[in-house]
């Protein structure tokens, strides 16, 4: 009677299949999901009568010491990925985390453990326990991103008036404030920000109750394990609770796409930490030496996350291609989904780690961006707008500047360094105060417009950034607590991940 299902078998179970089949060694990371789960689901089986009072406090106690006996018997001293594989080796016998919670629980409580079954399938089970891991992955990136934005933000605070060309094909385009180019991954971020909200407010149901595809066998009060679990409401329809990983899915989708912003940011510092662009020294702390080339520094980090941005990509295609044309409902296919999900949660939590503390350590070259952002014509398109002030048609205002521009390479020199009886021959409403209109600060002001580059725009930008990292904190911060208060106070030091 070891397994979960021996009673129709005959026939022992090919040893090696036996095995291979068995998601312990990976789904033990979700033991502290599965406890909660079980507590909820011993909560709603009393109330049905399956319990008495007394044996429901001997499960829920018992439950409660189902992770100190098992770190007990590994030599763990607290729930983190060393002793939960430990927990794993330690016990083959055990093919997934339902298992392994049973039969410690018999050990902890005897038989009373095998009535914890009653009205519950796994099915549900996996499903509640990897929506209460995700929805803990979501707000551990959460409050990540918001440290990431806050150094970002930092960033273009103390940058101030500061100038960088901005490219378009990577080849220089227009300067903007260094604090614009900053903000322009916040906005990334603030968007990566609302997905993974979205995601956690569509997750937030509880799937318990929709035993193994057509509803508990048992008349459960549903809204009982629904608020133990912090959900908002139980899921609607079983068949679809019991196969739906649509919430796994929008996860590692949502990370992927974090995951390009992350890589691109990655690839600019790159580049600009590069001899050739010269825009950043590569702080010291976060780069590597080489073994061969002693003059070298080398942008591990950035590379690395870039690498790891692919990996991000890889675990939403892989849970995607496991889900994609599955019948309803359960399949042994999801099983295969869990690792993904564990694998994007520890890349992003990993990246999001050293990132924010990397990009407060960054100090850029505000010389090198300032005079690469006053050569090579980049005040071209704010001289043509000095014309179209004159009057002059766009179409034409940008001819007489090509001209100039043409006149400026073939003499070697700016703009600015033409003389005005030179303009004049490309058009006559060049007036004096072109030059006032061309410099670097005016090239800057010109683009003010909402979201554009002008100075007073980047400080309203920097000012509404700050504000939504204050309301986006706020949010969190009462999430976290909502969280807290929803798991009973015994056992919610083991409610954390794995
Ligand atoms: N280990 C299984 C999984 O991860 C649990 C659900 C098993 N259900 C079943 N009918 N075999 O999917």
């Amino acid at each position: 009677m070891s397994k979960m299902w021996s009673g129709r078998f005959r026939e022992p179970l090919d040893p090696g299949f036996e095995s291979w089949q068995r998601s312990f060694p990976f789904d033990v990371r979700l033991l502290p999901q599965e406890v909660a789960a079980s507590k909820a689901h011993a909560h709603a089986i009393a109330a049905a009568g399956i319990l008495t009072q007394a044996e429901l406090a001997t499960m829920l106690d018992g439950l409660d010491g189902v992770i100190p006996f098992a770190l007990e018997e590994c030599g763990g001293a607290k729930l983190d990925a060393a002793s939960a594989s430990a927990i794993a080796a330690l016990h083959p016998e055990a093919e997934d985390i339902h298992h392994f919670v049973e039969l410690t629980l018999t050990k902890i409580v005897g038989d009373l453990a095998l009535k914890l079954h009653t009205g519950r399938s796994r099915n549900e089970q996996i499903a509640t326990d990897m929506r209460l891991f995700v929805r803990d992955a979501i707000d551990a990136t959460l409050a990540g991103l918001l440290d990431w934005r806050e150094a970002l933000a930092e960033q273009a605070r103390g940058a101030g008036d500061a100038a960088m060309p901005s490219y378009t094909h990577l080849q220089r385009a227009e300067p903007v404030l260094v604090a614009h180019w900053l903000l322009a991954y916040v906005s990334m971020l603030e968007r990566d920000f609302t997905r993974l909200t979205d995601c956690r407010a569509r997750l937030n149901l509880c799937p318990l109750g929709s035993g193994a595809i057509a509803g508990a066998t048992l008349k459960l009060d549903r809204t009982i394990a629904t608020k133990a679990l912090g959900f908002d409401a139980p899921t609607s329809n079983s068949m679809d609770a019991t196969s739906d990983r649509d919430f796994a899915v929008e996860f590692t989708q949502a990370l992927a796409t974090l995951g390009l912003h992350i890589s691109r940011f990655a690839e600019e510092l790159t580049l600009h930490s590069t001899a050739e662009f010269g825009f950043l020294d590569l702080p010291e702390k976060f780069s590597t030496g080489s073994s061969a080339m002693p003059q070298k520094k080398n942008p591990d980090l950035t590379e690395l996350i870039r690498g790891k941005a692919g990996r991000l990509q890889g675990a939403a295609v892989t849970l995607a291609t496991i889900v994609k044309g599955l019948p309803l409902a359960y399949n042994k296919d999801l099983q295969e989904g869990q690792e993904p999900v564990f694998d994007a949660a520890d890349t992003i939590a990993g990246i999001l780690a050293v990132l924010p503390a990397f990009t407060r350590s960054l100090r850029f070259r505000a010389d090198v961006m300032k005079s690469a952002a006053e050569k090579g014509y980049l005040n071209a398109m704010a001289a043509a707008t000095y014309l179209t002030h004159k009057g002059v048609p766009f179409r034409k205002a940008h001819e007489k500047i090509g001209n100039a521009v043409r006149l400026g390479l073939e003499t070697g020199r700016e703009l600015n360094e033409l003389t005005l009886d030179e303009l004049r021959a490309f058009g006559e409403e060049f007036g004096a105060d072109f030059f006032d209109a061309i410099t670097l600060e005016a090239t800057l002001d010109c683009h003010d417009v909402a979201g554009g580059t002008a100075r007073a725009q980047v400080r309203d930008a920097l000012k509404g950034a700050s504000a939504r990292i204050a309301t986006d904190r706020a949010s969190l911060a009462s999430i976290e607590s909502l969280k807290a208060a929803a798991f009973e106070k015994r056992g919610a030091e083991h409610a954390a991940s794995v």
